[in-house]
């Protein structure tokens, strides 16, 4: 069954809607635009993408710890760390549909047309135009380029364009009880921030010392000018980072490190290495000394699930400054190797990846629709191949039929093992149709209750891949299914 990626990428984001992945916010009053929530199945997996990644950094590491740091924070921490004066993007309007665009993403959707239609040429010619321009902030150099390239407004077809201008991506709102002489406050715009602030506290409370890392997971928010593929661009969305503190000088041996590591912590959930790429980055943003992000091969097109970047000292100098109070932490060691610079601020390398992009390339990367079709009778499923770590739902219990006592049999077998897993009990149905609306939610093994279970108290395990049944002692069950799921499994 072959589909396009346009199709296939259709396909999947009605899967996650039709199975309770995923939700668009206040659906019943036409939706928030680039805002989702995630339905009963949607929690589960994205809560076990969050437990992997905890287990793997805090967890596995014993110099890395985590922490959750408060969504608002004292604004001088967003002048601080350059968000109030640099973190915007380059906006145009169009002033007959009253439609805002990314002016990039505009002359970006203008390249891919080129090359659509082999004019690779000109398509070269007008990205490197638009990255000279954009490294060099000239916004009116944008401008023109949307002119000269006649880039029309998809909403009403024409050319009646505002200027191109720098538009924050910060929330803000008021704290305070009364909006008049209340302070604006902004929504996180990262989670790295609380981190760094919070430096100090962690290295002097936990007795860290240097190298080690600081984790969180958390919401972010950034008004985003378009929203774009599903929950790939979102306002609201979930960041798991790690800034971790080394010595000055030792950062590009640490940024090594983390790039390897964090690749390897990707294709452990079994991800075909093709899928996966790095992008360098060319040009460095100001507080850094290298840069690469982790690229997914989504249906449309490989794009960043995760940043590597070392920050040098940046932020921890910078609010050293705004605060008036020292960021330095005193090395012992290095005072013992008789060195003068026992005091120092640390390098940072940062991990940071979107939680709700993993999700999304989980799903993409686990849906398949297979022809199952034989000379007889015409067959296909669709099947979310997750990990058995991963996936929402370890094990489904399903009685053959719904007499004999196979029912009752079933429910004393799914009340021992949900005390240890996430579980369904279903009697609905043939055993086919059952057997498919578990395979469309990735659970990854169903036990079939039949009455040769009420004769020697065996049932079959079907495994979703392969289909392949076997037939296993009931009183076992918790064992087998607790080897096939254990987080062992993705932590090596
Ligand atoms: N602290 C560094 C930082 O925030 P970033 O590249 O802006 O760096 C890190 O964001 C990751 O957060 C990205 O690689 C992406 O996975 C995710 N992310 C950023 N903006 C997002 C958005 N609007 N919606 C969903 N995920 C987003």
């Amino acid at each position: 069954m072959s589909k396009n990626n346009d199709e296939l990428f259709k396909n999947v984001t009605g899967h996650a809607k039709e199975y309770g992945f995923v939700f668009q916010s206040s659906e019943i009053y036409d939706g928030l635009s680039a805002v989702y929530d995630y339905g009963q199945l949607g929690a589960e997996l994205k809560n076990n993408l969050k437990t992997y990644w905890w287990k793997s950094m805090v967890q596995m590491n014993e110099n890395i710890v985590g922490i959750d740091s408060a969504i608002f924070m004292h604004p001088k921490i967003w002048k601080a760390s350059g968000h109030v004066d640099g973190f915007a993007d380059p906006m145009i309007d169009n002033k007959d549909s009253k439609k805002r665009y990314r002016a990039d993403n505009l002359i970006e959707d203008k390249i891919a047309r080129y090359e659509k239609d082999g004019k690779t040429d000109k398509a070269a010619k007008l990205q490197a135009d638009m990255d000279e321009a954009l490294n060099a902030d000239d916004l009116p150099r944008l401008k023109v380029l949307i002119e000269e390239h006649e880039i029309v407004c998809p909403v009403s077809g024409t050319r009646n364009w505002t200027e191109v201008r720098q538009f924050n991506l910060m929330f803000s709102t008021q704290m305070g009880a009364m909006a008049e002489g209340s302070d604006e406050v902004y929504l996180r715009p990262e989670t790295a921030q609380g981190i760094f602030v919070n430096f100090l506290n962690v290295q002097k409370s936990g007795r860290m010392k240097i190298p080690f890392g600081i984790a969180q997971i958390g919401k972010a928010f950034r008004n985003e000018v378009i929203a774009r593929q599903f929950i790939m661009r979102m306002r609201e969305f979930e960041q798991m980072e790690m800034q971790f503190f080394v010595r000055p000088g030792t950062e590009m041996e640490w940024y090594k490190h983390w790039k390897d590591a964090r690749l390897k912590w990707h294709l452990a959930i079994g991800t075909p290495a093709e899928k996966y790429r790095y992008h360098d980055h060319v040009k460095l943003a100001h507080y850094a000394n290298a840069a690469v992000d982790i690229e997914f091969e989504f249906p449309f097109g490989f794009k960043e699930v995760e940043g590597i970047h070392s920050r040098t000292d940046f932020d921890l100098s910078q609010h050293q400054q705004f605060s008036g109070k020292k960021m330095q932490y005193f090395d012992n060691e290095l005072n013992e190797e008789g060195k003068p610079y026992g005091n120092y601020i640390p390098y940072v390398i940062e991990t940071s990846i979107g939680l709700d992009r993993l999700f999304l390339l989980t799903l993409c990367n686990a849906y398949e629709e297979q022809d199952l079709s034989t000379d007889e009778k015409q067959d296909s499923r669709t099947v979310l191949k997750l990990h058995p770590t991963l996936a929402p739902i370890k094990a489904a219990v399903l009685p053959l039929t719904k007499k004999d006592g196979l029912p009752e049999k079933a429910r004393e077998i799914m009340d021992k093992l949900k005390l240890d897993f996430n579980m369904q009990y279903d009697e609905k149905d043939s055993i086919g149709k059952r057997y498919r609306r578990q395979d469309a939610i990735g659970t990854p093994f169903c036990i079939t209750i039949d009455h040769q279970t009420l004769e020697d108290h065996t049932v079959t395990i079907r495994h979703r891949d392969s289909m392949d049944q076997e037939r296993v002692a009931a009183s076992e069950l918790d064992q087998i299914i607790g080897k096939l799921v254990s987080w062992k499994n993705l932590l090596n």
